[in-house]
C-alpha cells in the first residue's frame, strides 16, 4: 500500500517500484528530513493544525525515528519509495493518526529540496574546512623549503630559477578562490523552499522566516514555482567541486613528474605510495595519479546534473530526483581527495641535492639581458644579444656561467666585469622582490599574509 494509491486500482509493477525508488540514496538525507519536519510541526501548530500536545507527541516520534536510525534500528519496506515516505510512514506506524497531519500543507517537491539545500549547506562547509586544512599544509611547506631553488618551468622546460615555497603558495592562493566559490555556492544554497508546497506555495498561513530561522537559513524564497524547480545551487556546488578538483589534478601531474627518477625533485612517503604485483621495484604514487584522475568524476557530475536540467520545464519532474548522486558522489570523492593530498604535501620529502644537480645555468639568461637592459640596452636588442650568446653556448656546449668575459664582449660590450654577480640562484631569485614575485622577501609576506588569513579566516589574498 502507498500513501498516494487512493486514486489507484492495482499496485505497482515490481520493476516500476524498484526503478522509482530513490531510498537507497537519499537515505543519507534522514537527518535534514527529521530536522524538516520537525520545524514544519512547531509551524503547524502555530497555525493551529497540531495542539501544542499533539506537536510535541509528533515531534517526539520524529526524534526516536532518528536515533533508532542511528542505532541501525530500523527497518524499511519495499513501499518506502523515497527518504520521506519512510520517515512519514514510521511516524504514522508510532505516532498514531495525528503523524497523518504532519504533511499537511507541504508536499515532497518543497520538502526533498529543503533537505537538499540542507544538506548541501553541510557539505560545503565541510569541504571549505577541508580546503583550510590543505592550504595550512602548503603554508607549512613553504616555511619548511624556503631555502630550496628549484627550476621553474614553462612548457615543462626549465624557465626561470624560483622558491619552491613560491611554488607551495602559489597553490595557497588558488584554494582561496576554490574556497570563494564554494562559499558563493553556500550562499546561493542558503535559501529556505518549505512553504512553497508542490508548486503554488503552501495553503496554510505558515511562517516562513520562523520556520528560516529554526533551520537555520538566512532567507526565505520568494517564488514558489522556482523554489520546487531549480536546482542551480546543485550546479554552482558541483563546479565548484568540479574546479577544485581539476586545481588539484594539476598540482598532482607536477608531483607525479618531479617524483620520477628522471626528475627525482620529490619523493612521496611509502605511506601515500603503492607497489606493483608484478615488478618489484617500483614505488607508484598512485595517491596523487587518483587525485589527478578523480577530476574525471567531478567534472563528470556537474555535467551529470547541467544535462538532467537541460530543457527540464518548470516545475519538478522526476528527473530531479537524479540530482543526489552526483552531488554525494562529489562531496565524498572531493573531501577524500583534498584530505590525502594534505597528508601527501606534508609527508612529502624534498631532494635537494637532485634539484641542486639540475638547476641549468640557461635559466639565468633572463637575468643576463635585464644586466644589459640596466647598462642601457633596450630590451628586444639584448634579447637577440642574449639570443645569440646561448646559440654559442650549446654549439659549444659550454655552460652560460662558464663564458669567459672577452668572449662575452664579443656580444656586447657593454658586458664587464660585473656581471658575474649574476652568476648565483639566490641572486636570480632575490632580484625579484617585486610584489607577488618569487624573492625571499615577496614569499615571506605570502606567507604572513597567508597566516593571517588562517588565524582570522578574514582577509584577502589576491
Ligand atoms: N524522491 C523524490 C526526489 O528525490 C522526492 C520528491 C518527489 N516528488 C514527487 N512529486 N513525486 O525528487
Amino acid at each position: 500500500m502507498k500513501m498516494w494509491d487512493g486514486r489507484f486500482t492495482k499496485p505497482s509493477d515490481a520493476l516500476m517500484e524498484s526503478f522509482n525508488n530513490s531510498l537507497p540514496f537519499d537515505k543519507a538525507l534522514i537527518e535534514e528530513d527529521i530536522a524538516g519536519s520537525v520545524a514544519w510541526a512547531n509551524a503547524l501548530e502555530r497555525v493551529g493544525v497540531f495542539t501544542p500536545g499533539e506537536r510535541d507527541h509528533v515531534v517526539g516520534w520524529l526524534k526516536s525515528i532518528l536515533n533508532d536510525y542511528n542505532d541501525g534500528r530500523i527497518e524499511f519496506v519495499p513501499s518506502d519509495e523515497d527518504i520521506h515516505m519512510a520517515v512519514e510512514r514510521l511516524l504514522v506506524e508510532r505516532a498514531g493518526a495525528v503523524g497523518e497531519k504532519l504533511h499537511t500543507g507541504r508536499s515532497r517537491n518543497d520538502q526533498v529540496v529543503t533537505d537538499t539545500r540542507l544538506h548541501t549547506k553541510k557539505i560545503l562547509t565541510d569541504i571549505a574546512v577541508s580546503l583550510t586544512e590543505l592550504q595550512r599544509a602548503a603554508v607549512e611547506r613553504a616555511k619548511s623549503d624556503l631555502h630550496v631553488i628549484i627550476p621553474g618551468f614553462t612548457h615543462l622546460q626549465q624557465a626561470q630559477p624560483v622558491l619552491l615555497s613560491h611554488y607551495w603558495m602559489s597553490m595557497f592562493a588558488v584554494l582561496e578562490r576554490e574556497k570563494s566559490r564554494a562559499a558563493h555556492a553556500a550562499e546561493s544554497t542558503d535559501i529556505l523552499p518549505l512553504g512553497s508546497g508542490a508548486i503554488a506555495g503552501s495553503g496554510f498561513p505558515v511562517d516562513r522566516d520562523a520556520i528560516a530561522a529554526e533551520l537555520g537559513f538566512s532567507r526565505v524564497s520568494a517564488n514558489s514555482m522556482d523554489m520546487v524547480a531549480s536546482r542551480d545551487f546543485l550546479l554552482e556546488t558541483l563546479a565548484a567541486f568540479a574546479s577544485a578538483g581539476i586545481c588539484l589534478s594539476r598540482y598532482a601531474e607536477d608531483l607525479i613528474v618531479w617524483s620520477s627518477k628522471e626528475f627525482g625533485f620529490v619523493e612521496l612517503d611509502d605511506a601515500w605510495s603503492t607497489g606493483s604485483s608484478m615488478m618489484p621495484q617500483k614505488k607508484n604514487p598512485d595517491s596523487l595519479e587518483l587525485i589527478r584522475g578523480k577530476s574525471g568524476r567531478l567534472i563528470g557530475n556537474y555535467v551529470r546534473l547541467a544535462t538532467t536540467l537541460k530543457g527540464l520545464g518548470l516545475t519538478y519532474f522526476k528527473d530531479l530526483q537524479e540530482d543526489k548522486e552526483p552531488l554525494f558522489d562529489s562531496a565524498r570523492n572531493l573531501q577524500m581527495v583534498i584530505k590525502v593530498f594534505t597528508h601527501v604535501l606534508l609527508t612529502l620529502k624534498v631532494r635537494e641535492d637532485r634539484i641542486r644537480q639540475d638547476l641549468d645555468p640557461f635559466l639565468l639568461a633572463t637575468d643576463m639581458a635585464d644586466y644589459l637592459v640596466r647598462k642601457g640596452m633596450p630590451f628586444r636588442q639584448a634579447h637577440r644579444v642574449i639570443g645569440r650568446l646561448v646559440g654559442y653556448c650549446v654549439e659549444a656546449d659550454a655552460p652560460l656561467t662558464e663564458v669567459p668575459l672577452a668572449k662575452l664582449r664579443e656580444f656586447s660590450e657593454m658586458f664587464g666585469d660585473d656581471v658575474t654577480k649574476l652568476y648565483s640562484w639566490e641572486q636570480a631569485v632575490n632580484s625579484r622582490a617585486v610584489k607577488g614575485g618569487t624573492g625571499r622577501e615577496s614569499v615571506i609576506a605570502q606567507i604572513e599574509a597567508a597566516e593571517r588569513i588562517l588565524a582570522s579566516e578574514v582577509g584577502q589574498y589576491v
